[in-house]
């Protein structure tokens, strides 16, 4: 009986498989939600909101490997990070704050993230005249949670979160705002001091954000900016810069060492951190293993090392994107970005500690 009646009815049949569907699509998303905090690695578009900033990436040749080429306002040929991460974890991509402007975010997580930001309030506006700074970001982390927990009550808020990850990719501009020519801050701290000053305000602010009820974050190191095409073209030699290349391994020993202990101290934290330095050095020394040919001149630019100048519709572009490491003056072509993603999500713990975002999943 059962048997003709499941197999009687047509849209009984087609109830079940849909049901099944669900409940695989369902199960399939690791995390309930991705939240995003920082700087244009990881920017899905917050900046074009923003009036005051010049870092903006909403015009060719940006996005020329999007879908239907179309520049979005991310600093890539085509997706970054944050798109890769969220597909692997089975989420639809975090979509910009600002472009929600007052509506309801999606329960899947949202990005705060804004090209030029800074750890350090002033460094989005020494460097590109606006940004979205960590501090402002966490603010509005805030002003998220307050309605995650009107739609689903505390304890549904907070269950939510626990389960969330948290992606945090900053620290890049702090640097570059510090050893820019003329920077006040390099006359005010010693480049220690500076190095003090991000962690401890890193610190704070992941601070309230384990208060909001997150528990799973992934954090990301400061790569080897020196090597980034706008850093090599002020070596003579084309090599990479050695002392912002320098301090940004400092900061990443203080930032490594901050995670630790605010692990100990905040029960229930866990987090991946990802070595971006160790993995570019890595990828610099193996490119051809990659299969990258192009280490140091940008795809997209103006002159030396296409450098001179940021990827407009007035600059040329390569042919060849994915022999390519870098994209544009600062930021990694989307293929790179894809290889990281493919890193942080499973890799080894040569470039991720304790744990790999796949094993945060998990816990
Ligand atoms: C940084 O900006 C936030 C607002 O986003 C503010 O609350 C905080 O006091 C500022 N921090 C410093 C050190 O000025
Ligand atoms: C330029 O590159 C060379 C070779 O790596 C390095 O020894 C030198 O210190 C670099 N110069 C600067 C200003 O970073």
């Amino acid at each position: 009986m059962a048997i003709t009646d499941c197999g009687g009815t047509r849209a009984t049949l087609l109830m079940c498989v849909f049901a099944f569907i669900i409940s695989v699509c369902k199960a399939h998303a690791a995390a309930p939600a991705v939240y995003v905090l920082g700087d244009s690695l990881v920017d899905v578009g917050n900046n074009n909101y923003l009036p005051l900033s010049i870092a903006k990436a909403n015009f060719p040749h940006n996005g020329v490997d999007f879908p239907n080429h179309k520049p979005t306002g991310r600093f890539s040929n085509g997706e970054n990070a944050a798109d890769f991460l969220a597909k692997k974890i089975g989420l639809p991509t975090s979509p910009a704050y600002l472009s929600l402007i007052g509506a309801t975010p999606p329960i899947t997580g949202v990005s705060f993230a804004s090209g030029g930001a800074g750890i350090l309030n002033e460094t989005g506006g020494f460097l590109f005249k606006q940004a979205i700074s960590l501090a402002q970001q966490v603010d509005y982390f805030t002003v998220v949670h307050d309605k995650l927990v009107h739609q689903l009550g505390p304890s549904g808020a907070q269950a939510h979160l626990s389960k969330s990850l948290l992606l945090i990719v900053f620290g890049s501009n702090d640097w570059f705002a510090y050893f820019r020519v003329g920077s006040i801050v390099a006359k005010q701290y010693t480049p220690q001091q500076y190095v003090d000053r991000m962690v401890s305000t890193f610190k704070v602010l992941l601070k309230t954000l384990y208060g909001l009820g997150a528990r799973k974050l992934v954090v990301t190191g400061v790569g080897a900016i020196g090597c980034c095409p706008i850093q090599r073209k002020e070596n003579r030699t084309g090599e990479c810069k050695v002392e912002i290349n320098y301090w940004s391994t400092k900061y990443n020993d203080g930032l490594k060492m901050m995670l630790q202990g605010l692990k100990s101290e905040s029960p229930g934290m866990n987090y991946a951190y990802f070595d971006t330095y160790g993995a570019m050095i890595n990828l610099f020394q193996n490119h051809e293993t990659y299969g990258y040919t192009e280490i140091k001149e940008a795809c997209c630019g103006v002159g030396n090392l296409n450098a001179d100048a940021p990827c407009t519709p007035l600059a040329i572009y390569c042919p060849n994107r994915k022999n390519h490491i870098f994209w544009d003056l600062y930021h990694p072509t989307e293929s790179v970005a894809s290889l990281f993603s493919d890193l942080i999500y499973s890799g080894s713990q040569q470039f991720m500690v304790p744990i790999n975002v796949e094993q945060l999943l998990a816990v």
